[in-house]
């Protein structure tokens, strides 16, 4: 007898949650219960058939006689659990044709509408003062194959000031609801659901969003704003911390005076609202990608060179967010601004030359 060894326990007090990640199942253990899987963890060979609660746990496929077959992961156990226990989510009924899918998911759509949705962002909630953003005025024409082809990860920055322009026109560009799209009727799109962004999005909900990290913009003091897509408007949160930036991105301090830069964050509760499973929280870094790279491109169209991590000090970067203990979670950072486009900082490179001269 073998423990399944796809399963992990969750402490419920007074009980154990027992999760089956690999098959989606589930079960909660009494003390009693517990006690014997843990003597079973032990030995799975002291399993007795003739025990009830053995037989139990044999039928709900925590102890198995299969031999578990070992797939080469490469990665950690949380990973892993994560990975798989997203996988071949069970559908209750898989739609075997157009006209059964487009029933189904209407009758998704209704239920999901009938529920009450999430509130209204905490950032919006809270801001006071909004600051208005002038009108995005330069929205560049360059082809776009050589935005592609210029876009690329630099290390070190100048420092120089940002125009209030740029940033209206690269936010608008990365995060804004288009004007340009208000006008597309679809009749299937529940109200307050319509807004569309130049990146796509999970469900259409919007549930990413940006905090602005103000260093040296043109008419901005230096601080974090909460970005507002239905207004085009900023709202200051907070002040910079003592520290440079690089201490918020792990510290990465080569990027200590790059003039601005944006958070990426995402709403769980919206997502959480129309797909009741843990899949969805792929969608989020999917999608907090796709805006990162369009703010990328943006701002290489603007002329200015990016960087960007996922190396966040999360709980430092939410406190001064505002997000504690919030649903809405920071993904993603990305920023720009002026650039001798070096890929590497002078630091890093004039240790590699004492390295390479020392060989
Ligand atoms: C998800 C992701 C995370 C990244 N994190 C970092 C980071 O923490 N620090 C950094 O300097 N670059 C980071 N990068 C940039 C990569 O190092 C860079 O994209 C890669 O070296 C290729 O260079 P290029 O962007 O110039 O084409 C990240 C890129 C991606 C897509």
């Amino acid at each position: 007898m073998k423990i399944n060894p796809n399963v992990f326990i969750l402490p419920r007090t007074p009980n154990q949650i027992i999760w089956d990640y690999k098959n989606h199942k589930q079960f909660e253990l009494n003390l009693e219960y517990s006690t014997r899987l843990a003597e079973l963890i032990e030995n799975p060979n002291n399993f007795n058939d003739s025990n009830e609660i053995d037989s139990k746990l044999f039928s709900a496929g925590i102890l198995t006689n299969t031999k578990p077959t070992h797939t080469k992961w490469g990665w950690d156990e949380l990973s892993k659990i994560f990975h798989i226990g997203t996988k071949n989510i069970p559908c209750d009924h898989v739609p075997q044709d157009i006209h059964e899918w487009s029933s189904l998911y209407l009758d998704h759509c209704t239920n999901v509408l009938n529920t009450s949705p999430p509130p209204t962002r905490l950032a919006e909630s809270l801001a006071r003062d909004l600051i208005a953003l002038p009108l995005p005025s330069c929205l560049p024409v360059r082809p776009l194959a050589s935005v592609l082809i210029d876009r690329k990860t630099c290390r070190t920055f100048t420092g120089e000031a940002v125009s209030l322009e740029i940033i209206s026109t690269l936010l608008y560009l990365a995060l804004g609801y288009l004007h340009e799209r208000e006008n597309e009727i679809d009749e299937s799109i529940a109200e307050g659901l319509g807004a569309r962004r130049s990146s796509p999005s999970g469900g259409g909900l919007n549930a990413c969003e940006g905090f602005l990290h103000v260093q040296n913009v043109v008419g901005l003091k230096t601080g974090f704003y909460a970005y507002h897509p239905t207004m085009h408007a900023l709202s200051f949160v907070n002040p910079l911390p003592d520290q440079p930036l690089g201490h918020l991105l792990s510290g990465q301090h080569f990027i200590n005076n790059l003039p601005v830069g944006l958070f990426i964050t995402c709403r769980f509760d919206k997502l959480w609202w129309k797909y009741e499973h843990s899949r969805a929280y792929r969608m989020a870094y999917i999608e907090a990608g796709h805006i990162s790279q369009t703010f990328q491109l943006a701002a290489t169209a603007l002329g200015l060179n990016t960087w960007l991590t996922g190396a966040l000090t999360d709980d430092q970067v939410e406190a001064l967010l505002g997000l504690e203990n919030s649903p809405e979670q920071v993904l993603f950072f990305v920023g720009c601004g002026k650039s001798d486009g070096q890929v590497m900082c002078k630091e890093l490179k004039s240790l590699l030359t004492t390295q390479e001269q020392g060989q």
